[in-house]
């Protein structure tokens, strides 16, 4: 069969080739934004797990550099996290700061024996270009569970000490370290509560102020999901609001009595935040994988497979009493945008008028209109493919449905339609749409209801078009990048 290179998003990462799965290590350090990944640099499907690593300096144009993390005895590299040992409580550094990534070794046991998890260490002297093993690897291993992964390590100031959360069987672990190399456990989360519909993996822990209220500050804690065999929705994220004291994380009413996932799509998952963003920008910055254990190992892309969610700015609103997250596209991609169209306050019809003779490949679409209105918006169409982004006033709700993209017969499950609940109490919608060679985000209400989704559309599929229920309806701005 043939298959199309075309693939590769315009804005999105992806490795120049071979596999990709989860984001790793992601820190801001002298300037760069650096971006590790799981990597299998020999195959295109999933594989003995290296470290890829890239940098970027605005977050939309990255370079990739040479493999950080090799496996080594103690065996393949999973996920984890890296922080700017500022202080040289390592003592790996003299007086300079420098790199430390912490990180899940994956070591098959004997011959029918479980695999062994545990936590190591590396560090870099050089801004992350090369990186040494701890010499006391490995760190932290645990008697009872065979899973043990993927962990993110902070500084917590209040209690000036690093914290790790770590997924450990079904729950997460979190863990204190006076120099990240003895650990001690604090307290354990998770029983009874969320979704254990997969196994617990790649947990984040990080504060948000509610509203960017300075004295109203709330703890957010990711934690992914694998695959499920029998639930269409594979593998996915999940996040708790609540209180965290440095040792237990105590979870909001909200988070006790209903689950709520960061992106309604099908295609992020394992995204966790960057840590050591300064102060002075104060962003949580979160990047996912845009991609699911679902069918992650049949995408036809061809010489690479694996990309990255745009990254993304991630904050606390405060909706019905509690904290709900809310996700935006980082503000530097406005810095790449030109301008195709710009209309404001036009009927529907003319709206969709002024779409008919315009291709988009690869760009972004903003549209406000009346939060009664009922729309469907149609992008990468042609030759009998469409993906049709819709908003429905009636429903409450905004839906990717990609039953009709392009390419969806490596996976039964692939096609279909994916809704997110979006009350839109005040007055009026806008759906912030970025669209790429094989994807589409949609962020709809300010980004309080988020769905991430790849399309394989042939690469001469790019017709645009827009049908609302009332073709009077007023769109009070559309504006095309
Ligand atoms: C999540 C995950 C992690 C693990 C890694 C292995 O997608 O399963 O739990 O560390 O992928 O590649």
């Amino acid at each position: 069969t043939f298959i199309s290179h075309n693939y590769r998003g315009g804005y999105h990462f992806s490795p120049k080739e071979h596999w990709m799965n989860d984001p790793n290590g992601m820190v801001y350090f002298q300037g760069e934004y650096h971006l590790f990944y799981q990597h299998h640099p020999f195959g295109n499907t999933w594989g003995p797990m290296h470290w890829g690593h890239a940098v970027s300096r605005d977050l939309v144009v990255w370079e990739e550099l040479p493999i950080a993390l090799a496996p080594d005895e103690f065996g393949t590299i999973f996920s984890g996290s890296a922080v700017v040992d500022w202080n040289n409580t390592t003592g790996f550094f003299g007086g300079e700061p420098g790199l430390v990534a912490i990180f899940t070794q994956h070591a098959e046991g004997p011959e029918g024996e479980a695999p062994v998890q545990r936590q190591s260490l590396a560090y870099s002297t050089d801004a992350g270009r090369t990186w040494t093993k701890y010499a006391g690897n490995p760190v932290l291993s645990h008697d009872t569970f065979v899973d043990f992964r993927d962990p993110k390590v902070f500084w917590h100031e209040a209690s000036s000490q690093w914290v790790m959360i770590v997924a450990c069987g079904q729950t997460v672990c979190l863990y204190r370290s006076p120099n990240l190399i003895d650990w001690t456990l604090s307290s354990e989360f998770g029983e009874g509560i969320g979704s254990h519909d997969g196994v617990w993996e790649c947990p984040d822990l990080f504060p948000l102020q509610v509203d960017g209220d300075p004295g109203l500050t709330k703890w957010v804690m990711l934690v992914s999901i694998g695959d499920h065999p029998e639930l269409a929705e594979g593998s996915r994220t999940q996040y708790f609001t609540g209180d965290f004291d440095g040792e237990r994380f105590t979870p909001d009413a909200v988070s006790q009595t209903r689950v709520r996932w960061i992106d309604y799509g099908r295609d992020n998952y394992a995204g966790v935040s960057w840590s050591d963003v300064p102060a002075e920008d104060g962003r949580r910055l979160f990047v996912g994988w845009m991609s699911n254990w679902k069918y992650a190992n049949q995408t036809p892309t061809g010489v690479w497979r694996g990309a990255m969610t745009v990254p993304r700015e991630l904050k606390l609103e405060l909706r019905q009493g509690s904290a709900e997250l809310i996700q935006q596209p980082a503000r530097e991609l406005e810095g790449y945008r030109k301008e195709l169209l710009s209309l404001k306050r036009v009927t529907a019809a003319q709206a969709s008028a002024q779409l008919a003779d315009l291709q988009l490949e690869s760009g972004e679409i903003r549209i406000r209109l009346g939060s009664g209105q009922s729309l469907e918006l149609k992008v990468r169409a042609g030759r009998g493919q469409e993906t049709v982004i819709g908003y429905s006033g009636a429903a409450g709700e905004v839906y990717i449905d990609r039953t009709r993209a392009g390419t969806a017969d490596f996976h039964p499950l692939f096609a279909g339609r994916h809704a997110a609940v979006l009350d839109a109490a005040d007055g009026t919608v806008e759906l912030r749409i970025l669209i790429d060679r094989s994807s589409v985000e949609v962020f709809a209400g300010g980004g309080r209801a988020v769905l991430t989704d790849l399309i394989y559309p042939d690469q001469a599929s790019t017709g645009l078009s827009l049908k609302a229920d009332d073709e009077e309806a007023l769109v009070e701005s559309l504006d095309i990048y």
